[in-house]
């Protein structure tokens, strides 16, 4: 037993020691220390020189000492960084990776990349603003002065901090930011996430998302906005869906309309996100009212335009069969993983 600790000791001492700077002298370590004429085999001979009530605590030395030659084995390898060793450790490099989860785009994001690059295609650009705007923005330069009765359509988060504040309840806003800025011509779209006090149910929510449409220039007419909007349904829902206008009234426009197309979910026949109707207005539309013009210093004389405001969780529910729109903000995966690919 004296003389197996003291081997052990001295083999140990060798083996710290053995520098090894490539593989041939690895392969040398393993033929010296593990090989089948290696140390550590001859040394376990030496369990039969044992006396039999010291052979359990030998067994234990000579296992450790074995585990200790093998491991030192590995490290000289894979200092190496050569990949026997990673074979001989288990790895195998040939292998593929653990693939990574892939996330997915928000459905609201689909559909407004959707919308925007339609109108990309006629020439607009992409503009965006404030989230908390100011009364001027929201409503007094929209021609909706203080006391108008219209402002009731739109039911009001107000800015406890600032009377004077609200959370935007329309992108119409950011056609005022961009009028303001006085450069003409203006053809642009604006999406953006906007709030209304309202009850939230299968229907509404107290925020969704917007795109507003304005084009500003010399000689733009109702008519402009009746092909732009035509182009802009053909794309988004094909040739055959049916589309209307009906008259409709907004204080930033005269006149006013709101379009309605043919309902995707029960294909017009009724259902409860059509009302029963068979159609689902998308947007309202109009040509802009000289006062708004007026209010950003741009000429009605010289000056027309058209602008429009659509929502667009609900095309996004008629796109993809979405019958509750508390869906898009509860955060389920379940829900958001269908939405993978583009569309
Ligand atoms: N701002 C309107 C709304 O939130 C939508 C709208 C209607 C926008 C007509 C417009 C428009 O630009 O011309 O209900």
């Amino acid at each position: 037993m004296e003389s197996l600790l003291k081997k052990i000791e001295e083999y140990k001492q060798e083996i710290l020691g053995f520098a090894v700077t490539d593989e041939k002298q690895a392969e040398e370590f393993r033929i010296r220390f593990l090989g089948t004429k290696g140390l550590v085999k001859a040394i376990m001979g030496e369990m039969k020189n044992v006396a039999p009530e010291q052979k359990k605590e030998a067994g234990q030395l000579l296992n450790e000492f074995k585990q200790f030659a093998e491991g030192r084995y590995e490290e000289l390898k894979a200092a190496l960084g050569s990949s026997a060793s990673s074979a001989s450790a288990g790895i195998d490099l040939s292998l593929p990776g653990d693939p990574l989860p892939l996330g997915s785009r928000h459905p609201v994001v689909l559909m407004k990349n959707k919308i925007v690059s339609i109108f990309q295609r006629l020439g607009f650009a992409v503009a965006e603003g404030p989230e908390i705007e100011d009364d001027w923005h929201n409503f007094g330069a929209l021609n909706l002065p203080e006391h108008h009765p219209a402002r009731d359509m739109q039911d009001t988060f107000y800015v406890q901090q600032n009377p004077d504040w609200v959370l935007r309840t329309h992108t119409s806003n950011v056609q005022i930011r961009e009028m303001e800025k006085g450069k003409l011509p203006i053809r642009m779209v604006m999406p953006g996430r906007v709030y209304r006090n309202e009850t939230i149910s299968a229907r509404s929510h107290c925020f969704f998302h917007q795109v507003e449409g304005l084009y500003i220039d010399e000689n733009v007419s109702f008519a402009d906005l009746k092909q732009t909007l035509y182009f802009f349904v053909k794309e988004m829902y094909g040739a055959d869906v049916k589309v209307r206008f009906r008259p409709s009234y907004f204080p930033f426009t005269e006149p006013s309309a709101e379009m309605d197309v043919s309902c995707f979910i029960c294909g017009g026949s009724g259902c409860n996100i059509c009302k029963k109707t068979g159609w689902v207005e998308i947007l309202g539309c109009g040509m802009v009212h000289p006062n708004v013009l007026q209010n950003c210093h741009i000429d009605p004389a010289k000056y027309t335009g058209f602008a429009f405001g659509m929502g667009i969780e609900r095309p996004a529910m008629l796109k993809y069969g979405i019958n509750d729109i508390r869906l898009f903000s509860e955060n389920d995966l379940r829900f958001l993983k269908q939405f993978t690919s583009a569309i």
